[in-house]
């Protein structure tokens, strides 16, 4: 069992892991932390459904299928220790951290690696300090990028479609026995910036890292549009 911050992983057979979502929200690295009722249903319904649909498109996933409504069976992987974060319109650490105008739209998205430490606050990693510290070879290197950019394309247009920009997201890569790449984790409010096309409202973490809204409510609007 591994408890992590808002999901804890389980043993389940040889091959496999069951993902339970909590309910814990947490942002800058457990500064803040709290519990909202609801949210490991709907992040855990949420990312099911887009796993889905990243399969649907040909990207191959760790989701296996739904146990229970907060609980999903994945296939085992060894996650590779990067963030990979696809922006297509700069906000949040890229506006704080370089001279990128907030709102400014990427023709090209901008694929960033960071590593997952919080003990270093996840650093931005350069192609070299990661073949360095021998995360991952040359090969797995270029097929992330490809696949962070795949997930890209799939996501946006699959929001656009019920009426949400994706300004940026963080996906989780892992390995497989076989040495397969999988996008693994979740993909859910909790991991990707959300607005509502028309108000530019964040439906997504940010409500909560920042305040500015009621979290619950943005998520809920999220898988209502996705469920209908
Ligand atoms: O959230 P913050 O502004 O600190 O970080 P960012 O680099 O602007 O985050 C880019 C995207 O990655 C956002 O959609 C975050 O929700 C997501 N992210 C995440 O899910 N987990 C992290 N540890 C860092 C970023």
């Amino acid at each position: 069992m591994a408890k992590g911050k808002a999901k804890t992983v389980y043993e389940y057979d040889d091959d496999h892991y069951l993902i339970e979502f909590r309910d814990d929200i947490t942002a800058f690295d457990s500064v803040k932390h709290d519990i909202v009722g609801g949210k490991g249903y709907y992040n855990c319904q949420i990312s099911a459904k887009l796993f889905e649909i990243l399969e649907e498109n040909g990207i191959k996933t760790h989701f296996v299928k739904l146990l229970e409504p907060n609980k999903m069976l994945v296939k085992k992987v060894e996650i590779i220790p990067l963030e990979v974060i696809v922006r297509n319109i700069a906000t949040g650490s890229i506006v704080r951290n370089y001279p990128f105008k907030e709102g400014m739209v990427f023709e090209r998205p901008i694929v960033m690696l960071d590593y997952k430490d919080d003990a270093y606050h996840d650093p931005l990693m350069n192609d070299d300090m990661i073949l360095a510290m021998g995360l991952v070879n040359e090969e797995e290197l270029k097929q992330i990028k490809e696949i962070a950019l795949k997930v890209n394309d799939v996501l946006k247009g699959y929001f656009e479609s019920i009426g949400i920009l994706l300004p940026d997201f963080k996906i989780e890569i892992g390995k497989d026995k076989e040495g397969n790449l999988l996008v693994a984790d979740e993909i859910s409010p909790d991991s990707c910036r959300l607005w509502d096309a028309k108000t530019k409202k964040s439906l997504d973490k940010d409500n909560y890292r920042f305040d500015k809204g009621d979290v619950l409510a943005g998520y809920k609007e999220v898988y209502r549009r996705m469920f209908g």
